[in-house]
């Protein structure tokens, strides 16, 4: 009897703490309902952003729904950034943030106003190319040229990383680009010839 009645007070002691645990969370889910009232919502109207692209500041006025690839191209004229899947598989549209390669078909324009965005225009120029670039150029590391700012954008990337990477390490950082034209063999080469130089990217 006196095991019966300390199972009953155990069984009771659970469902009280289980009680107890499903108040608090439903508490905490009324709390976080109740911030979200708090916030304010954003669009579909334009709103005003402000972005920082190779090194200036770009005011612009857009819906929430905008991607930055369609910012870079179509606001901001900075069309080296292709469109060419818009939906993450090609990397003809790979920019920088923050140093790190990222597909900008796949960013809303409002997402990334706290960060850094490098386009390909804001590396070298046609008469000051980085040694990427002109390892493109000298390695005939192109046809149609369609994803050639994508790849030179992940290669900068590892190289910024790294100044000497493996032919293995170059392959995977291009694995997010596709190249239609089939030049890749052009273009590991050119990665190699940097590899093998040792010079930075800038
Ligand atoms: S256009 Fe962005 S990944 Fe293809
Ligand atoms: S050079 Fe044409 S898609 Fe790569």
């Amino acid at each position: 009897m006196e095991e019966e009645i300390s199972r009953r007070n155990f069984l009771r002691g659970v469902g009280a703490s289980a009680v107890a645990g499903a108040l608090a969370k439903a508490a905490a889910a009324a709390q976080s309902v109740e911030s979200l009232d708090d916030q304010k919502p954003v669009g579909p109207e334009p709103e005003k952003l402000v972005l920082r692209v190779n090194g200036s500041k770009y005011e612009v006025e857009v819906e929430p729904r905008v991607t930055l690839l369609d910012v870079l191209r179509n606001r901001l004229q900075l069309t080296g950034a292709k469109e060419v899947c818009d939906r993450a598989t090609c990397g003809a549209c790979t920019v920088l943030l923050n140093g790190q390669p990222v597909y900008s078909c796949m960013k809303l324009a409002m997402e990334v106003q706290t960060q850094e965005i490098t386009t390909i225009e804001g590396l070298g120029t046609p008469n000051n190319l980085t040694p990427i670039q002109r390892a493109f150029v000298e390695c005939d590391a192109m046809m149609c040229g369609y994803c050639t700012p994508g790849f030179v954008m992940s290669l900068t990337a590892l190289f910024s990383a790294k100044s000497n990477p493996t032919v293995e390490e170059i392959k995977k950082a291009c694995s997010g680009n596709l190249c239609r034209c089939g030049t890749y063999p052009h273009i590991f080469k050119a990665a190699q010839r940097v590899a093998e130089s040792g010079q930075s990217t800038t």
